[in-house]
């Protein structure tokens, strides 16, 4: 039921609608999409191109993981191609806003900053101003004093952000919603708005993570899972570039428990190190964590490992971890995972020019992946020369030059193969 006090959402006219009138889907005119950059490659390929006039976005994330920082970079930059931006702060005080600047050295522009809470305000000043561009940081402490109920509870959130929606369709001005969000997923944070924004964005991880990982879940304008890398340096987030030389730098060479994996974020093949510890257990139910996966397709996964590989994994603690603090959903990553679980059991490394991929399924079975060519070329760019793939894949695809491509059918095939069957 609705709070009574909810007022219900106003009917408005959209730029770029049909102006009230049903039309056939062949007269509507469309030209191209046109984006602007935000100044950072990284965040432009997260929104799938740049910034869309009239889009209403949301950056969701961590308290301190740098969402605060990197708008502010972008409406700098912004500022500096002579766009008309507004910085709207309900969390910090103009000083400490301009503070921040300095430090990032983006103090000099005309980039206009209000520190308001009150929705009606901020509106009035949008009105006023007319900003090609706007940030609204944070939407949770935005509200309207006449519907009683406090800043960032699920009905202010709605309201506030259905205010901003309104104006940023009305006149096409690009709005940014910053929404924290807590460990729980906290019910009045972003996730309501997950629907009425059109691009959601969300930093993976927290800030103990090395990388800043700024994920597209949701996106109108472009495809979702687009992956941004950055890295909070003493002047501001900074994109990273190559990837997956970054996330591989500080790989372990020679030592067990590590399977390289060449994963696609988005469009971008990125190369990563996925670990295991597997230890023997003093518990009466052995000690499982897991970082950066899906647990319970770890659980599965050591659970095929145990019965078809013969991993007596009942009497082995497991410690699962991707490192560089990324999140892999991909079930392509299922044999990598399994080869590094295999590789710390038998206490043997995976050879380090080996990369591996493919699914695995509740027989063992390794099922084919999509895109092996544009994964085995990244692995070749960085300098691998052999990839463990489903056999399946191989047939359909002509491995580029100084690869070698070795198919396989189940995990024991592919333990066999990279030498980490166990001896008993
Ligand atoms: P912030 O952007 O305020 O996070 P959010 O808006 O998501 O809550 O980031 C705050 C953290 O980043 C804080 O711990 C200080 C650090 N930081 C830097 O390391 N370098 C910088 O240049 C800036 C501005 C912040
Ligand atoms: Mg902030």
């Amino acid at each position: 039921m609705a709070a009574p006090e909810e007022t219900a959402p106003k009917a408005y006219k959209q730029r770029g609608g049909t102006g009230g009138e049903a039309m056939p889907l062949r007269s509507i005119q469309a030209d191209d999409q046109v984006y602007t950059s935000s100044g950072s490659a990284e965040l432009d390929r997260v929104l799938g191109g740049g910034i869309v006039e009239g889009a209403l976005m949301l950056v969701g994330g961590d308290p301190g993981i740098g969402k605060s920082t990197l708008l502010l970079q972008v409406c700098d930059h912004l500022c500096r191609m002579g766009k008309r931006v507004l910085y709207v702060s309900g969390e910090e005080s103009a000083r400490q806003i301009r503070l921040r600047a300095q430090r990032l050295g983006a103090h000099q522009s005309d980039l206009l900053v209000l520190t308001e809470n009150a929705m009606d305000q901020v509106e009035a000043k949008l009105q006023a101003v007319q900003p090609e561009f706007c940030v609204i940081d944070s939407i949770q402490t935005m509200y309207r004093p006449e519907m009683g109920s406090a800043p960032g509870s699920v009905s202010q959130v709605r309201e506030c952000a259905s205010i901003l929606m309104r104006y940023a369709k009305t006149t096409g001005c690009a709005v940014f919603l910053v929404g924290h969000v807590t460990k729980e997923g906290s019910l009045a944070g972003p996730r309501v708005l997950e629907h009425m924004v059109d691009v959601v964005m969300y930093f993976e991880g927290d800030h103990t993570h090395e990388y800043r990982l700024l994920r597209a879940v949701k996106n109108r304008f472009g495809s979702v899972n687009e992956l941004g890398i950055f890295e909070m340096t003493g002047t501001g987030m900074r994109a990273v570039e190559g990837a997956s030389e970054t996330l591989l730098s500080q790989r372990a060479k020679g030592a067990s428990g590590s399977c390289v994996f060449c994963g696609m974020e988005g469009s971008r093949p990125m190369l990563v190190d996925i670990q295991a510890l597997v230890t023997q257990s003093f518990l009466q139910v052995p000690r499982r964590t897991v970082d950066g996966m899906d647990s319970s397709r770890v659980m599965l996964l050591l659970a095929v490992m145990e019965k078809r590989a013969r991993l007596k994994m009942y009497c082995r603690d497991a410690y699962i971890n991707v490192a560089g603090g990324l999140s892999l959903s991909e079930p392509a990553a299922d044999l990598a995972l399994c080869m590094a679980v295999a590789s710390s059991y038998v206490d043997r490394p995976v050879p380090g020019d080996w990369a591996v991929m493919g699914e695995v399924g509740l027989a063992g079975e390794v099922r084919s992946i999509s895109q092996l060519e544009r994964r085995a070329m990244e692995c070749r760019r960085l300098g691998f020369t052999h990839i463990l793939c489903p056999r399946d894949s191989v047939r359909h695809v002509k491995a580029p030059e100084g690869i070698i491509l070795h198919g396989v059918d189940t995990v024991a095939q592919a333990m066999a193969v990279l030498d980490l069957m166990p001896s008993s």
